[in-house]
């Protein structure tokens, strides 16, 4: 039997797929209704949202006191290697480019962007839940300035369409054939020895917890 090495913790697939789960719910709740589909969305759009924040910030706590910040940064190797694969793909280099850490330099490029664009998507809609009666307190349209609503609304409104781009774009990536060992991965926990040795620089990233 071949090594199973563990990808992803348990902790961090359930965040995962909680996380994807309500910005999916999110997406729909609040996309459809434009589109002509009419049907009480509010209440299942700011639960999700509350889903999301609290998945969120559980993730930002791990990352930043159980995890490793590096796995995730954008290194100058990132940059090299990728210097190396435009070389090597316009045949003006030989040499093969190096292999990627944990995650590869697209992946923490789509990391950091919906960061940002999640970061301030919950933001600007926990503002917003002021607005609305939920059990813990009744609607109050007047703490800010309608200006000021005007912009949280414009926030909102972007960075949640830049998500369904962003979203997938991910999907579409994440349900190739090359890389269906890593969706494997975000529901088991596992890769092969053969999966690590083949795309990952064992250098930049040491496994060593066998599942
Ligand atoms: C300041 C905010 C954030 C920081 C510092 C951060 C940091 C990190 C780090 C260091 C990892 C690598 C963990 C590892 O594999 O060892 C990671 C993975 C990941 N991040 Fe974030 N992240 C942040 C925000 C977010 C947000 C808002 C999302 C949701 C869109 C997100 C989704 C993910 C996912 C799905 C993974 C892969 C699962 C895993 O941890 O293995 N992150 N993040
Ligand atoms: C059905 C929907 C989804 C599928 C099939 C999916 C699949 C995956 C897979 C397979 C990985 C792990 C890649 C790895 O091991 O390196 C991953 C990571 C990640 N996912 Fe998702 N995901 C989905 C939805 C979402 C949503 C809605 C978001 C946020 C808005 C999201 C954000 C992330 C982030 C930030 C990472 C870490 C970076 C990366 O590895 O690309 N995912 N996803």
């Amino acid at each position: 039997m071949e090594d199973k090495l563990l990808r992803h913790t348990l902790a961090d697939r359930v965040f995962h797929w909680a996380m994807a789960g309500a910005v999916l719910v999110l997406l729909g709740t609040g996309f459809l209704p434009i589109l002509g589909l009419d049907f009480p969305w509010v209440t299942a759009h700011w639960i999700s949202g509350l889903i999301l924040t609290a998945a969120v910030l559980f993730h930002i706590v791990r990352a930043l006191f159980f995890q490793d910040l590096k796995t995730m940064w954008i290194s100058l190797e990132d940059l090299r290697n990728l210097i190396e694969l435009t070389r090597w793909n316009l045949h003006l280099s030989p040499a093969i480019p190096g292999k990627p850490g944990k995650y590869s330099l697209a992946q923490k490029l789509i990391h950091h962007v919906m960061t940002l664009v999640v970061l301030l998507v919950v933001a600007t809609g926990l503002l917003m839940l002021v607005k609305i009666d939920t059990p813990w307190w009744e609607r109050n349209p007047y703490l800010l300035e309608e200006s000021s609503w005007g912009f949280i609304y414009v926030v909102h409104d972007l960075t949640a369409m830049c998500l369904i781009t962003l979203v997938m774009v991910h999907i579409y990536f994440s349900v190739r054939s090359e890389k269906l060992f890593f969706l494997r991965s975000m529901l088991l926990g596992w890769i092969t020895r053969k999966e690590y040795l083949e795309h990952h620089d064992p250098r930049r990233w040491k496994i060593s917890d066998k599942v």
